[in-house]
């Protein structure tokens, strides 16, 4: 919601009190400062830069067991699941593609290949259960080529802010499907689909359950951001300044009369709708094998939209699988041409953005099991 806050250095409060707030999270953005000394296990090298993956609603819900010198095998934390907006665990799935793609990415810069086995204990369905979501084994391999991806790893970032209206040229948009992914420009399609995000955000934050769901993970301000390093971060001069006199809080964004829900509802209509051109991915089917692979190609053209200045913003809300949903998801199947069973796993805006802050992470070690 008031996510979006970005105003910069003076927040005016009260009776005309200008107050300057310029602190920020500290230890919560900690682990983007990547130590130049490496640890001696590739492993936790990699997922030094795994942990910075993208991932729904930043639950951060990677468990990692090393296991022997070689190998790690991987398993949801399922406390950090999001059963309203994810009710079959398909984004967190994708957020776990996105952090083993990243493993790899920083595994292969030390020459390392990362063999993935994923669900070595079959696929759990309907949910995700406590068996592993991938095995990995870490082998050095002589010439190994590295990836041109590792370097935007700590500069990517999901930026929420309004996009220049001018879209991203052709050649940039050619490199970022190259990653394995569907672009379009197409004016006719982005007429259409800004009402269509616009609206599905509405039913989201519209709907109790799932917007308390939302409202439930929100840190709003450095202290409790550094608290908590994960979910939604409010941060910035001015929200800090309407924390400070009690004009924003959890109970007045669950509730909708309140003038920080409407701002707030405001602000990311006005994001949702800001679509300079689109990225989506589709599977031909729903399998978690399919949603592993689309956080690979949802985390390699978020990077490589970095490398090219560009910023990227997931849009959801249309692809969640609850009732109140299923118009909207319906309609944007159809509009994206999804053929019978295909699965559409990403849709996200790409443009030009103002510059925005990482969000938090919990350390590495808090992973470790
Ligand atoms: C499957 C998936 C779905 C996501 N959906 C949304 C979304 O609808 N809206 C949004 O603002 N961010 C979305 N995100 C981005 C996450 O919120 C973001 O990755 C997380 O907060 C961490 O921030 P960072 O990407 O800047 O590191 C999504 C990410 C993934 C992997």
């Amino acid at each position: 919601m008031i996510l979006g806050v970005s105003a910069a250095g003076v927040a005016l409060i009260g009776g005309g009190t200008a107050w300057r707030v310029t602190r920020n999270p500290v230890s919560a953005v900690a682990p983007w400062q990547i130590d130049p000394t490496p640890p001696a296990d590739v492993r936790l090298d990699a997922f030094r830069y795994a942990i910075l993956a993208p991932n729904p609603h930043n639950r951060q819900p990677w468990l990692i067991e090393l296991v022997g010198r070689d190998t790690a095998v991987i398993r949801c934390d399922l406390a950090k699941r999001l059963p309203e907006t994810d009710p079959y665990d398909r984004q967190i799935t994708i957020g776990f593609g996105t952090f083993i793609e990243l493993a790899r990415i920083a595994a292969a810069e030390r020459g390392y290949a990362v063999a993935v086995t994923p669900f070595p204990a079959d696929e759990p369905q309907p949910r995700l259960d406590a068996r592993p979501v991938a095995k990995l084994v870490f082998r050095k391999i002589p010439g190994l080529v590295r990836d041109p991806l590792f370097a935007a790893i700590t500069a990517r970032r999901t930026n929420r802010e309004v996009y220049d209206a001018t879209p991203p040229s052709a050649v940039q948009l050619r490199d970022v499907a190259a990653e394995g992914v569907t672009t379009s420009t197409d004016p006719a399609l982005l007429a259409q689909m800004r009402p269509l995000a616009v609206g599905a955000m509405t039913t989201e934050v519209t709907t109790p359950r799932t917007w308390l769901e939302s409202v439930r993970l929100f840190r709003i301000g450095h202290a409790e951001i550094d608290a908590n390093p994960d979910g939604l971060a409010g941060r910035g001069p001015l929200l800090e300044g309407l924390q400070a006199v009690g004009m924003i809080d959890r109970q007045q964004l669950a509730d909708p009369t309140s003038m920080a829900f409407k701002s707030g509802l405001d602000q990311v209509r006005a994001s949702c709708g800001s679509i300079p051109a689109l990225i989506w991915i589709v599977t031909p089917g729903n399998s978690r094998v399919e949603q592993l692979d689309a956080g690979r190609r949802y985390a390699r053209a978020n990077l490589r939209a970095t490398l090219l200045g560009l910023a990227m913003h997931p849009l959801s809300q249309a692809l969640q699988e609850y009732p109140e949903m299923a118009p909207a998801f319906a309609k944007v199947h159809a509009l994206i041409g999804a053929a019978p069973g295909a699965r559409l796993q990403m849709l996200a805006r790409i443009g030009k953005g103002p510059t925005v802050p990482p969000a938090p992470r919990w350390p590495l070690e808090t992973h470790l099991t």
